[in-house]
């Protein structure tokens, strides 16, 4: 896909068909997680991939909005490896660059995503015995929509570039 055409045609999917992504798609979606950069290029990232029905049964218990995708990743930073700046950790910035890169390449491989903040971290800690480092910052439910699934309703909702944007 040309990159113009996958951010304007990427949009939220709340509602999947439970078909879980292709290996060869997800393989693509994780390599661009992993090329993606971060600060210091330290990497300080850790990617679950839960697909079993057991694994998305824990997924459930921590978020209502796996949306019945086959595929969820886990994207998470690593507060101990990452840079610092006193005390600010990029962690958290460098997980979003890596789910940014992978969420337009799902997009780009025909996958349909969606990005989700909501989940309780303690429950999902516990279900998928994540330890203390390793901080989840979003999933991303990955796979193909329900034929049913309703239009993405704050998609074509932009502010204008003017409202964005100041030159100086
Ligand atoms: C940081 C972030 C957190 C989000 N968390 C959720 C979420 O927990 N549940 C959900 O249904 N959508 C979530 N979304 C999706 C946004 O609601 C959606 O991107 C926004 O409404 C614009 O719609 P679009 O993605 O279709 O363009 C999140 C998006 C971002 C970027």
């Amino acid at each position: 896909m040309e990159f113009e055409s996958v951010i304007r045609e990427r949009q939220s999917t709340r509602k999947f068909n439970g078909q879980s992504v292709e290996k060869e798609k997800l393989d693509n979606i994780l390599e661009a997680g992993r090329i993606a950069p971060t600060a210091k290029n330290i990497q300080p990232i850790k990617i679950y991939v839960v697909e079993s029905p057991e694994g998305l049964e824990k997924i459930d218990k921590a978020s209502p909005c796996r949306y019945n995708a086959g595929t969820v990743l886990v994207v998470c930073g690593d507060k101990e490896q990452a840079f610092t700046k006193g005390e600010y950790s990029t962690y958290e910035m460098d997980a979003c660059i890596v789910a940014t890169h992978m969420m337009l390449e799902a997009t780009n491989q025909g996958i349909n995503n969606i990005w989700v903040e909501m989940f309780d971290e303690k429950v999902l800690r516990e279900e998928l015995s994540i330890p203390t480092e390793i901080v989840p910052v979003c999933l991303l439910p990955l796979g193909y929509k329900a034929d049913d699934c309703p239009a993405s309703p704050n998609h074509n909702r932009r502010k204008k570039l003017n409202e964005l944007v100041e030159y100086i």
